[in-house]
């Protein structure tokens, strides 16, 4: 079997879909009691302006497909070599999986809390992530590989996080995932020659989205500043690192995708790191410091750790676990070399919000 034919059913998707790995998107639950306790009293009048944008839905009508779509996937998706095909294909495997665990996570407190801000929240992201998922599948179903989200939901593990980690994890996915569809969008506007898919051209309403949500983290984490201070510092570092490093090596195994694009996949990663790094000053005291060649170096280690990784799995048998063994540790060495690296430090600023000005 090649490369190129490795997701060629709808169960192969779901396997996929539903890979438990330390770099495949995961499904989360958390302390809904928790939950239910936010008080946004102390960024009242942020929020409340946030909350007229998400009732306001700009983006309502725009996650559906036109004739365009399917003429356009019919004659340039076509052309794509097999190896590409592939990689877009698992790219957007990851890209559901992820959008629907968004919506699976905010549809669950929506449904456990009675707290009213927290419940208009949650069923506002719910609804954007939901539409989100549902336009990726419908370009899956284009190849017959659509996923049983339902299925999905019921399968698929679930990883418990207290209500601080959901704010941080949640909050750079979210911010991330802004940085990464703007990058796209900005490239393949710059270059139409290189949208090899119609998907992309969706991209720049659809980050604005993804950019409210992570605005909303920020202002539920700047309304316990406890958070966001003293120890708690140490596990902001942590996420970030987490998310960062994740991305980098996800991204890396598909050179393909950002090449077709026109891009280099080391290029696109440190435009979005400093995008998110930007951003994330609006409620992080600190940032990674991405140009540091440590960190750099740091990052390309952890890449290759990953293809040892891979490579020592595929070989299986005794040798095989010992070798991943080795490449386990040696990552877990490489990821605290990083996690000690020195970090910029920033004061909060009095105002919370920011605009998607990228
Ligand atoms: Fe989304
Ligand atoms: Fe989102």
């Amino acid at each position: 079997m090649t490369a190129a034919q490795m997701i060629a059913t709808p169960d192969e998707a779901a396997r996929k879909a539903k890979e438990s790995t330390l770099l495949s998107p995961r499904f989360y639950t958390t302390d809904f009691k928790a939950m239910d306790r936010i008080d946004v009293s102390p960024i009242r009048a942020e929020w409340d302006a946030m909350m007229a944008e998400y009732e306001g839905d700009n983006n309502h009508d725009h996650f559906q497909r036109n004739e365009l779509f399917a003429k356009e996937v019919n004659e340039v998706f076509s052309q794509v070599s097999p190896e590409l095909r592939k990689e877009f294909l698992e790219f957007l495997i990851t890209s559901v999986t992820s959008e629907f665990s968004g919506c699976i996570l905010y549809n669950e407190i929506q449904k456990n809390v009675s707290n009213p801000d927290i419940k208009a929240l949650m069923r506002f992201m719910a609804r954007d992530e939901s539409r989100h998922a549902g336009f990726i599948n419908s370009s899956l179903k284009d190849f017959g590989l659509g996923l049983d989200l339902g299925g999905l939901k019921r399968t698929k593990a679930y990883t418990y996080f207290k209500p601080k980690y959901i704010f941080y994890a949640t909050y750079l996915s979210e911010k991330i995932g802004y940085a990464r569809y703007i990058t796209i969008f900005r490239q393949l506007e710059a270059h139409p020659d290189k949208r090899f898919h119609p998907i992309f051209r969706w991209f720049e309403r659809w980050c604005n989205d993804e950019f409210r949500h992570g605005e909303s983290f920020a202002l539920i984490m700047r309304t316990q500043p406890n958070l966001l201070r003293g120890a708690n510092v140490l596990w902001i570092r942590f996420f970030l690192l987490a998310v960062y490093a994740t991305m980098y090596v996800r991204d890396h195994t598909r050179p393909m995708l950002h090449e077709a694009m026109g891009l280099d996949s080391t290029e696109y990663d440190y435009k979005v790191f400093r995008i998110c790094s930007e951003i994330s000053k609006q409620v992080f005291p600190i940032s990674l410091d991405i140009d540091h060649p440590a960190f750099r170096a740091g990052m390309e280690r952890l890449f290759r750790i990953q293809t040892g990784m891979d490579a020592a799995k595929a070989q299986g048998g005794v040798l095989g676990k010992i070798k991943q063994a080795g490449w386990a540790l040696a990552g877990a060495a490489t990821f605290a070399r990083l996690y000690l690296l020195p970090v910029h430090k920033h004061d909060l600023p009095a105002q919370v919000r920011v605009a998607p000005a990228w």
